[in-house]
């Protein structure tokens, strides 16, 4: 298609993650302005433009309009977000609700003849959902990302290059350590599993795995779409990849509130979190660089999915990745409730 100089944008749900102003500096640690909201992002990208937005909630449209009107003088406010996408017909659309509340926006969306989705993770909290969004999506040909965030973060992007330059030899195991009150299975779980993913490089074969005590029989999903986390069990999983890589995810709500990956290969170790990487060897141990004065996370996203409606292609987190991720997470809750056994997949919800 031809290139644009202004992509229209709607975005559907209004709460902080996104409606909220940009954090500035140091506030959410990573160095440089981290927009935090889709609204922030949009902000960042003179070749974007949101014209509506849409929340359920009048408050929150409100609130929108209090912290963005000024620089966005020709928005308009919808409570009905089929009746927003059919009059100002959007080039890209932002679906930033609840996790178990993304699927009908981004179907009716697709049929509607938008061209690029910007979603947020996890992509959906059941596979049937997840399908149906691949379905309309792969069908009327639009490019859809899921905002498994860790994707576009900077100091990902110099760990990724050692791995894929053999920095630590061939990748055999991964640890990734998530606790504190948040650690939750959809809400930040998704975010910490795909980011596995990305480092295993490889197919999910099979899983097993112990949920957190008290949520035993915890089937089908049973929370809120993400914000309580009591509706939700942490848990204690592993993941075995067609390549041989296995991963260990160690997620605890009332561990302490570390989040890292550690990543085994057969010549060294890559450790790293959001902010730092180290690698170690049989030479020693030295820091890896995090790139500064780059696009952070979301407005990383945004224009890499602009890229794609441009050029063709998907971008780093397409859906089927997304989905594979979904997969994992339900695997996980399967193998509890047949009593911690291994799941093979491709899994079977209805099955289960
Ligand atoms: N990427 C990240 O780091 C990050 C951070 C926070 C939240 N999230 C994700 O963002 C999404 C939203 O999270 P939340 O905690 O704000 O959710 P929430 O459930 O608290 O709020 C969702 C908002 O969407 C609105 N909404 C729901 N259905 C709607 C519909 N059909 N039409 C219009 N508006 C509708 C609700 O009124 C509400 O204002 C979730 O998927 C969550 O996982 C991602």
């Amino acid at each position: 298609m031809n290139i644009k100089e202004k992509y229209s944008v709607c975005i559907v749900g209004l709460t902080g993650i996104g409606s909220g102003a940009p954090l500035v500096d140091g506030e959410a640690g990573y160095g440089p302005v981290v927009p935090h909201s889709h609204a922030a992002a949009y902000s960042m990208l003179p070749e974007t433009e949101i014209i509506g937005v849409c929340d359920l909630r009048q408050d929150r449209l409100n609130q929108f309009e209090a912290t963005w009107s000024q620089s966005l003088p020709v928005l308009k406010y919808y409570t009905d977000y089929r009746r927003m996408i059919a009059e100002l017909q959007p080039d890209i659309i932002s679906v930033v609700t609840s996790d178990n509340r993304h699927a009908d926006i981004v179907v009716d969306a697709a049929n509607a003849g938008v061209k690029g989705i910007f979603c947020e993770k996890p992509i959906a909290t059941t596979l049937a959902d997840a399908d149906r969004m691949i379905e309309a999506v792969e069908k009327h040909g639009v490019k859809m990302t899921i905002n498994h965030s860790r994707r576009w973060r900077p100091i990902f992007r110099p760990v990724m290059a050692e791995l894929r330059n053999g920095a630590i030899g061939e990748l055999r195991r991964i640890i990734c350590s998530y606790g504190g009150p948040r650690a939750m299975l959809f809400r930040n779980g998704t975010h910490m599993v795909d980011t596995l993913c990305m480092f295993a490089d490889s197919e999910p074969e099979w899983v097993f795995a112990e949920l957190e005590e008290g949520y035993q029989d915890y089937w089908p999903y049973q929370g809120d779409g993400g914000r309580t986390p009591e509706l939700e069990p942490s848990v204690s999983g592993y993941i075995h990849f067609r390549n041989g890589v296995r991963a260990f995810y160690n997620n605890e709500k009332r561990m302490f509130g570390r989040r890292d990956w550690e990543i085994f290969g057969t010549e060294g170790c890559i450790t790293v979190n959001d902010r730092h990487a180290e690698l170690e060897t049989n030479a020693g141990v030295r820091k890896i660089d995090c790139p500064h004065r780059t696009l952070v996370d979301s407005p990383a996203a945004i224009r890499e999915l602009i890229r794609i409606i441009e050029n063709g292609g998907e971008t780093c987190s397409p859906p089927r990745n997304a989905r594979q991720v979904l997969e994992i997470l339900l695997g996980f809750m399967a193998s509890q409730k047949k009593g911690n056994v291994r799941i093979d997949l491709p899994l079977n919800e209805n099955a289960v």
